[in-house]
């Protein structure tokens, strides 16, 4: 046999943790959907029309005329200084910019403190459902991660107090959470803190959607409340473009340093230009323009999406929620249906969302799904809900006499 005609080399084996790391269930669903004429209500993209092009091209203009080589050169780990600044800046706590630490995206964040904080086996409480992407981020370090349970108001402290056992930290969201777009109540924010302290138990908080509201701000962050017992991620993905891949965590001391370091090893810091480019957008109090302006285009895709369920599905037994901000609503579909098996009956009728059940750390409500709205246009929005409506009506199970 020629050299060239040997068959490939098959001594591959993959480490352990490669095996935790499962294709998203939701990119994969997402790939059907992607068929001309698919209403989608899948995707977790913000809407391109929020994204504020003409500002970044003259801002791309500035960073390489004032400083091209610093721009494109390599930089440090922490990230770049004036960013840092306008990040504390912003944050409604005392944050001392050394405390930043600009990420590649609050995913990111995510995958630094599963390193930092995970151990196989260390117990990882969630809330009921969770952020996949967390749950992804988290898996290759083999925690046993635990649902709390939750409602509309987000986590239940009591439950967090009894399984809070030797947990090395709650991962949660209180600002219109992915997936189910609810946010926690000052009081449970209040008692959660409460328990955090009494127990020792670490939270991580992530808040990419918390700039997002409609009508009000969100109560405080947990973090403002208790800085040396949270980690705080934030994103620049949902007030200006997801594209940029910029994020950031504040931590405290004791944790700080770590993360860095894992920083370094993942990819040496984030992109220069981007940083660069951010600072140049957010000048003058460019986010103070711009982002109620996001605001005010999501409240009304979720009054479309809100006016669209009501009309289209009151006679059924089917439960939605209605979110104060953020892009997500959650759906409870009449007993005994299941999200996932009526999804390709509902791409047959060109509409698409993400069925529940992914986002569960432990047993899933299998007739939960996820509906975003700031994609669709508003007449998307109407003819795709009639048509997920119809979907599940013709589908109902049948009941016995
Ligand atoms: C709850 C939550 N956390 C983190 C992320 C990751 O965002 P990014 O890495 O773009 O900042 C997302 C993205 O959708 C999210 O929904």
């Amino acid at each position: 046999m020629k050299r060239d005609d040997l068959p490939p080399a098959t001594g591959w084996t993959l480490a352990r943790r490669a095996e935790r790391m499962n294709p998203s269930v939701i990119r994969d669903l997402l790939k059907v959907t992607e068929r001309p004429g698919i209403i989608s209500f899948g995707g977790g993209l913000p809407s391109p029309r929020t994204f504020p092009v003409a500002a970044f091209a003259e801002a791309c203009e500035r960073v390489l005329r004032d400083d091209g080589p610093g721009a494109l050169q390599y930089a440090s780990s922490e990230g770049y200084g004036p960013l840092r600044e306008a990040i504390a800046a912003r944050l409604p706590w005392k944050v001392d910019p050394s405390q930043v630490l600009v990420t590649t995206g609050s995913q990111q964040g995510l995958d630094l403190v599963a390193k930092v904080m995970i151990d196989t086996g260390s117990r990882v409480l969630v809330e009921t459902p969770t952020y996949l992407g967390a749950l992804q981020a988290f898996a290759p370090m083999e925690p046993e991660a635990v649902g709390v349970a939750s409602d509309g108001e987000g986590i239940d402290v009591a439950d967090v107090a009894r399984q809070r056992g030797d947990a090395r930290f709650l991962y949660v969201l209180p600002n219109f959470q992915n997936p189910t777009g609810r946010t926690m109540s000052e009081t449970r924010r209040q008692a959660l803190v409460h328990v955090a302290r009494a127990t020792a138990l670490p939270i991580v908080e992530d808040n990419p959607y918390g700039d997002l509201w409609f009508d009000a701000p969100p109560p405080a962050p947990l973090t403002a409340r208790n800085p040396e017992g949270s980690i705080y991620l934030g994103s620049f993905s949902k007030v200006l473009a997801p594209g940029l891949r910029l994020g950031y965590i504040v931590a405290p001391a004791a944790v700080a340093p770590k993360l860095l370091q894992a920083k370094q090893a993942a990819d040496l810091h984030s992109p220069s230009f981007n940083q660069r480019l951010v600072v140049e957008v957010l000048r003058d109090g460019f986010l103070d323009r711009h982002v109620p302006t996001i605001r005010a285009l999501y409240k009304a895709q979720r009054d479309a999406m809100l006016a669209a369920l009501q009309r289209e599905m009151q006679d059924l037994d089917v439960r939605w929620n209605a979110p104060d901000g953020g892009m997500f609503l959650w759906v409870r579909l009449p007993a005994g249906m299941d999200a996932m098996a009526l999804l390709p009956k509902a791409v047959e009728r060109n509409v698409a969302y993400v069925p529940g059940s992914a986002f569960y750390a432990g047993e899933a409500d299998h007739r939960t799904l996820r509906l975003s709205f700031v994609t669709a246009s508003q007449e998307q929005i109407a003819t795709g809900i009639a048509a997920l409506a119809t979907t599940i009506r013709e589908n109902l199970p049948v009941r016995p006499c």
